[in-house]
């Protein structure tokens, strides 16, 4: 075994796309598939972290040494988010649904022959980065994530400023990265902005929790 320069912190890193329910059959989801965050999971607790990961539905594996929460909403994954706290670290690497309809059917709705498509109104789910960053119990370091199909950089830096976190990591979804083994990335923090060569989605994972490490150090 390695070095473990992260025992003694606690992270909490949230992972996988979340769905929203329409009615007791339907939902809205997205293309995340939880490969990266799961990763970085994975990685933080290699370094000798206590990981608790938050998790949307998601296919890949539990990472080892993590405690999984499993959720399925954006409200249910801040609520995890806030009982994990406090933190030393909050990864926020989930594919948060930006909006949840603004009320779920008790009922599967039925199509009725003849009938126009009912309107699917949406609300606004909670920006659980935004809030952990503006938290009473804020952990001294906050990463978020901006997937971007465009202007990927400058996009991140404004993100960075708008949620108030520490760190953003960039990455260009435009090609095959969501569900894709690889990514190319961009760290963004108060320093500057740092771009990292493309690699596989675990490279990625284990030089954002090295940095996490030194970071600490
Ligand atoms: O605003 P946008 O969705 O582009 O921001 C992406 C970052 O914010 C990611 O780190 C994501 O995990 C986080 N996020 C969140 N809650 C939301 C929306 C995004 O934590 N409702």
């Amino acid at each position: 075994d390695g070095p473990r320069p992260l025992a003694g912190r606690h992270v909490l890193v949230t992972s996988g796309p979340t769905h929203e329910p329409i009615d007791p059959v339907r939902f809205i989801a997205n293309r995340s598939s939880g490969r990266q965050g799961h990763a970085i999971a994975g990685a933080l607790a290699a370094l000798g972290a206590r990981v608790t990961l938050v998790s949307g539905p998601v296919a890949v594996p539990d990472p080892a040494g993590v405690a999984v929460v499993r959720v399925e909403t954006a409200r249910q994954m801040l609520v995890a988010c806030e009982a994990a706290l406090p933190a030393d670290a909050a990864v926020c690497a989930a594919a948060v649904a930006d909006w949840r309809t603004a009320r779920e059917a008790g009922q599967k709705m039925k199509k009725v022959p003849g009938e126009a498509p009912p309107p699917l109104e949406l609300a606004l789910n909670p920006d659980i980065l935004a809030l952990l960053s503006a938290h009473a119990a804020r952990p001294p370091l906050v990463v978020g994530f901006a997937a971007e199909t465009e202007n990927v950089v400058e996009n991140a830096v404004a993100k960075r400023a708008r949620k108030g976190c520490d760190w953003i990591v960039a990455n260009d979804v435009s090609g095959d990265v969501m569900g894709g083994a690889e990514n190319a990335v961009h760290l963004v923090s108060a320093a500057g902005v740092e771009d990292w060569p493309r690699m596989p989605k675990e490279q990625v994972a284990a030089r954002l929790a090295a940095r996490v490490a030194e970071h600490f150090a």
